[in-house]
């Protein structure tokens, strides 16, 4: 398992719909960020969080991957 690459260096502000399943990457490895593109599989790296929300809502997703609160940013790419 690897899991030392960063998808980015902020966040991203994604509009979320209820009761869709989301893969976030763990891996840093997609080029599809926040979101998992199965580049892990090839880099044998960590794979997705899968996760929905109950109700619609606009939220910012963690591209850095050192959130504490996966899959949202909880300001740790400061
Ligand atoms: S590409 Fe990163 S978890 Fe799938």
């Amino acid at each position: 398992m690897v899991n030392n690459k960063r998808g980015g260096d902020t966040p991203i502000q994604c509009d979320l719909e209820a009761n869709k399943n989301y893969a976030w990457c763990t891996c840093g490895h997609s080029e599809n960020q926040p979101f998992c593109n199965g580049s892990h599989k090839a880099a044998k790296a960590t794979t997705p969080i899968v996760f929905s929300v109950e109700e619609a809502k606009t939220v910012y997703l963690c591209t850095c991957k050192q959130t504490k609160n996966p899959p949202y940013c909880d300001g740790s790419h400061h």
